[in-house]
């Protein structure tokens, strides 16, 4: 009997890096079931790693070829763009804010857009390039898409980082501890520190009720410093990031195309949430296959919403640079 067969979700990967790369891996080894093209100016990079990530198929649940090297033309009817392409000379400054990249990146993200936009493409695009919230927000610009269809990974890899840290520093399991870094991914994002819970306990009752760390306020700074210097440092080390934010992107892919409600720190286009507008920035949002769905407003301390509209009049300054 012949088989009903579906249109398989379809994901455009643009820049086939380290984030690139790791990130169509991933996807294959968690059987997130869609057909990945990938798009890089690099040929032969593109056409080796796609030979070799379909070698993993035998590994996985999936049938049938899966990847494979894709052109701007592929974009007509695909669901789902990444762009995880930076420009290649763009480097960090001493002062080590991603902010620094907008202007290397922003002419390779517009002519990128330019490109798909050209093309027909009508789905969803999720940033990934540094500096994510204002290249967001550049190529929300360029496409002229619905902003909620236009998202960046925001402060998620942020957030995953700051949990990771507490369940090593408390012994607990990271799965156990919720809450939020919100605003800019760099320099001034911030702990959401009101609303983060350990297995349900606010943590200053944890950190009373549980450890022998006299000093709270020392506790938060380490890691508040922790979170917002370790992206740059790995990346000095080992020339990129991949496995934290090709997860990120793997969580926000299924979140999207499954439509199963996760809460997740995007970079979304505010409209007066949080007292800020005009500016895409790490907000927690639900998001579906037509991209966001609803922003969730938390209600902040007064020195939480201060830290979120300083960390839009940084975002937004740099915007308004570029247009200068
Ligand atoms: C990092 C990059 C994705 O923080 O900004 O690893």
């Amino acid at each position: 009997m012949k088989k009903t067969k579906h249109k398989a979700d379809k994901i455009i990967i643009i820049g086939d890096g380290a984030v690139g790369s790791t990130f169509a891996y991933t996807l294959l080894r968690e059987n997130v079931s869609a057909s990945i093209g990938i798009i890089d100016l690099n040929q032969k990079k593109v056409a080796a790693d796609v030979e070799d990530l379909n070698h993993t198929l035998p590994f996985t649940k999936c049938s049938g070829e899966r990847v494979y090297i894709a052109n701007y033309s592929d974009v007509r009817d695909a669901d789902l763009v990444v762009i995880t392409a930076n420009a290649p000379q763009a480097k960090f400054g001493e002062d080590k804010d991603r902010l620094g990249l907008l202007q290397q990146n922003v002419r390779m993200m517009t002519s990128i857009t330019t490109e798909i936009m050209a093309n027909g493409f009508a789905g969803v695009i999720l940033v990934v390039s540094n500096p994510v919230d204002a290249l967001t927000q550049v190529v929300q610009r360029v496409s002229a898409l619905p902003r909620r269809q236009v998202i960046g990974t925001g402060t998620l890899l942020d957030t995953a980082r700051l949990h990771a840290v507490i369940a090593d520093k408390l012994n607990v399991n990271s799965n156990d501890i919720k809450g939020f870094i919100l605003g800019e991914h760099g320099n001034s994002g911030f702990i959401n520190w009101s609303h983060l819970t350990i297995g349900s306990i606010p943590i200053l009752t944890w950190l009373e009720k549980y450890t022998t760390y006299d000093c709270h306020h020392q506790f938060f700074e380490t890691l508040e410093d922790y979170v917002r210097k370790i992206g740059v440092d790995i990346f000095a080390d080992k020339g990129n990031t991949s496995y934290g934010i090709a997860s990120c992107l793997v969580m926000i892919t299924e979140t999207i195309l499954s439509e199963n409600n996760r809460i997740l720190p995007i970079s979304a286009y505010l409209t007066g949430e949080y007292g800020v507008e005009d500016v895409y920035i790490g907000a927690p949002a639900i998001l579906n296959r037509q991209g966001i769905d609803q922003i969730i407003e938390i209600d902040l301390t007064e020195a939480e919403l201060a830290a979120y509209q300083q960390s839009a009049e940084v975002l937004k300054a740099n915007i308004v640079e570029l247009e200068e």
